[in-house]
């Protein structure tokens, strides 16, 4: 029988900050298929999710489908808006949040995770910050649309240049992407659909790069939208998914466990020829060209 088979992989999961997100639903597919997770949480979260971790609040979700708890070996804080210790601003190193953390820059977290492992198979990047977001792209200041791309885009690219050379040869890895990159989503603002954008685009470059000088695989899932702590502070969330529920081909909800699994295939063997490619897993809503939910479309085409 064809398996997704990850026993003697290590994979690092940046963007783990409680068990609603993508970046919990794609650890828990990888350790159901055997590799082991590292974890990579953004600073100023790491003590309420090992909390929560510790009080047993995630021990439901945490029940992998063998009856088993996904465990992980080991948490790194990690604050992917910056690559170098010197690159922390004073205000942030005195933030009451970060002021015990130490390491937690992309190049310090790859040395820590090269130290404790040696090489790795499998990074993901599920996380993003835009501090605008809610603001229309036309009135999104210069500082607010450069952090959306520092945190959301330019940290792949940084993780990915940190990790590649502690990447065994047949490594990979994988982002996480929305279709407001390459059509107008009104409300998804603040510099996200250009930091997305950036993210497609560079996922291309740079797996050909990647590929060439580590073997490396880069993909994207493009994800349809889910109910996540990161897209409940965009704010209409509820109506995204209403939409797709009225618009899509496929009418269903969408679960980040499908996510999970169409994450663990493209990190696997069976996906050895598969990189710079953006996978769709939306219930095919990025094939519509109109809304079929408009009142102008009251009478249904597909009825004829
Ligand atoms: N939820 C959706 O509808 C949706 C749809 C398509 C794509 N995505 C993408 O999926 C990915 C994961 O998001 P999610 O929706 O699962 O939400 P989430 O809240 O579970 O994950 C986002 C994570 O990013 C972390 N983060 C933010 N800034 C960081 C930084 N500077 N350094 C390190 N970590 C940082 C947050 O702490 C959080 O854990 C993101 O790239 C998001 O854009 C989400």
């Amino acid at each position: 029988m064809l398996q997704i088979d990850l026993r003697g992989k290590i994979a690092f999961i940046a963007g783990i900050g409680d068990d609603q997100g993508y970046g919990w639903a794609i650890a828990k597919a990888l350790a159901e298929a055997g590799a082991t997770i590292l974890i990579g949480t953004w600073t100023p979260i790491v003590r309420i999710f090992t909390t929560s971790w510790a009080n047993g609040k995630f021990d439901e979700s945490r029940m992998l489908s063998n009856g088993k708890m996904m465990e992980y070996a080991k948490l790194y804080a990690l604050d992917a808006s910056f690559d170098k210790p010197e690159d922390v601003p004073q205000e942030i190193r005195e933030n009451k949040r970060y002021q015990e953390a130490t390491g937690y820059t992309i190049s310090e977290v790859a040395a820590a995770v090269a130290k404790d492992y040696g090489k790795i198979d499998i990074i993901v990047h599920s996380l993003a910050n835009g501090p605008e977001v809610k603001k229309p792209l036309l009135e999104t200041s210069r500082s607010g649309y450069l952090a959306a791309i520092s945190s959301s885009s330019y940290s792949f690219l940084s993780l990915l240049a940190h990790f590649g050379p502690h990447l065994n040869k047949d490594g990979s890895i994988l982002g996480l992407t929305y279709m407001a990159s390459e059509k107008a989503v009104p409300g998804y603002g603040g510099g996200m659909s250009s930091a997305k954008a950036a993210l497609e685009s560079d996922t291309k470059t740079l797996a050909f790069e990647a590929g060439r000088k580590w073997g490396t695989r880069v993909n994207l899932i493009s994800a349809g939208p889910l109910r996540s702590r990161a897209a409940k502070a965009i704010g209409f969330i509820d109506c995204m998914i209403d939409y797709s529920m009225a618009n899509a081909p496929l009418v269903k909800d969408m679960t980040a466990e499908e996510v999970g699994y169409s994450a663990a295939f493209l990190l696997s063997p069976l996906a050895s020829a598969i990189t710079g490619t953006i996978l769709y897993v939306d219930n095919g809503m990025h094939a519509m060209g109109i809304a079929i939910d408009s009142p102008c479309m009251q009478q249904k085409p597909s009825e004829g």
